[in-house]
């Protein structure tokens, strides 16, 4: 079976991190996270895939090596302009002509496809949309079923009273070819508010399919911080890599952890970083290629892309910082701050609750204490 995925979002959400990497490509535990979806997808011999992209594509398609390295079959289409997460799987319709998925390529799970598929057969669906329970379902699209799983309505963010379900979209989709016919071609259309509609409208066969598995959309600062941590802690599989030398703690290659520094798994380093003495890594954390931690700096449940400095002093926490960030001594980074590549923060700044800091800046000693 193929897969369409889609990858072409701004990630705006998600700036300034994305302002160079799509999000999908974002690193998670220093692998592209749209790796850890083919890996999914491969272990349900799902191996045939099409990445919808139209922001940043060449980023995607240097990927393509690693692909084929993972035993994939990948190809990259582009958008002149965004399709909308319809319009996009409308494009590339002459490639589909038997049942395939879909997936929102900004989804962390570990959804049994196999069962998903097979409940889309027995019930002769058009389409299956995998769901999941939320907590909190007014800030969402929910989808109410009937007793045998047909969807019965799509309600768009509804107050308490009219909230029926808990369930919401997953993201994941299977759907019949035939259904594409009626999408528009060429414009901004989308499955949530445009095509499900359709087909309930028309009476075809649309069903949801409840699954109690993992899922995260890893679309926000919390939640991006949020996977790292759920990956590092075990909630779903993940293939670490590295040496492990101590429980949980992998390192990659050529990097050196001084004997005085304090490690506290679950964490995992790239190749060639630096530990020095008296360093002290708190997971779950996760560190880039390159990345040098100076003695007496601290880091705790934080993100830290490759080729980070952190001088000494210097405290990051719950935090994600691009690559080549330099954080200079008694530097404070807490509270889901995001700052974008190649920033140099002078001593003594404060950067907390949410701050994002755009890429390539520099800020003098002591300018924000936020
Ligand atoms: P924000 O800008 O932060 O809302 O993120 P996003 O637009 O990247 O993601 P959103 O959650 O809105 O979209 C869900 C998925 O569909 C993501 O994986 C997007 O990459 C993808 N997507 C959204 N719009 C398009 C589109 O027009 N074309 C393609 N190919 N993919 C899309």
């Amino acid at each position: 079976m193929k897969a369409v995925i889609l990858v072409g979002g701004l990630g705006s959400r998600l700036r300034p991190l994305t302002t160079t990497i799509p999000k999908p490509m974002l690193p998670l535990l220093n692998r592209p996270f749209i790796a850890t979806v083919l890996a999914h997808l491969r272990r349900y011999g799902v191996n045939e895939v099409i990445l919808s992209t139209g922001y940043l594509p060449e980023v995607f398609t240097d990927f393509l090596a690693e692909t084929r390295a993972m035993g994939m079959s990948v190809e990259v289409v582009t958008e002149d302009r965004p399709l909308g997460t319809c319009g996009a799987v409308k494009n590339v319709a002459d490639r589909l002509d038997e049942t395939f998925l879909v997936l929102n390529g900004d989804i962390l799970t570990d959804i049994n496809l196999t069962n998903l598929i097979d409940y889309h057969r027995q019930k002769g669906a058009v389409a299956t949309i995998s769901l999941t329970a939320v907590e909190d379902p007014t800030s969402y699209g929910l989808v109410p079923l009937e007793r045998d799983g047909r969807v019965s309505s799509f309600v768009e963010k509804p107050s308490w009273d009219e909230a029926t379900t808990d369930l919401i979209n997953a993201g994941t989709y299977v759907l019949e070819p035939e259904v594409l016919a009626h999408a528009p071609l060429g414009e901004n259309y989308s499955f949530e508010r445009g095509l499900f509609p359709y087909l309930l409208d028309e009476d075809m066969k649309v069903y949801g399919f409840p699954a109690s598995s993992y899922w995260l959309d890893i679309g926000t600062p919390e939640k991006f911080i949020r996977a790292h941590k759920d990956l590092l802690e075990g909630k779903l599989p993940f293939d670490f890599t590295g040496t492990e030398i101590k429980s949980r703690v992998w390192v990659g290659e050529g990097t050196t952890v001084d004997q005085n520094a304090l490690l506290y798994g679950p964490v995992v380093m790239g190749d060639n970083c630096t530990i020095e003495s008296n360093a002290v890594i708190i997971g779950p954390t996760s560190l880039g290629d390159g990345c040098h931690v100076s003695a007496g700096a601290r880091v705790e449940g934080a993100i830290c892309f490759s080729d980070c400095r952190l001088q000494s002093g210097a405290v990051v926490r719950n935090s994600v910082l691009g690559r080549g960030v330099d954080v200079g001594k008694q530097v404070h980074i807490d509270d889901f701050a995001v700052l974008g590549d190649n920033l140099v923060i002078g001593e003594g700044n404060w950067l907390r609750r949410g701050i994002k800091v755009a890429p390539g800046s520099t800020l003098e000693p002591g300018t924000i204490r936020f």
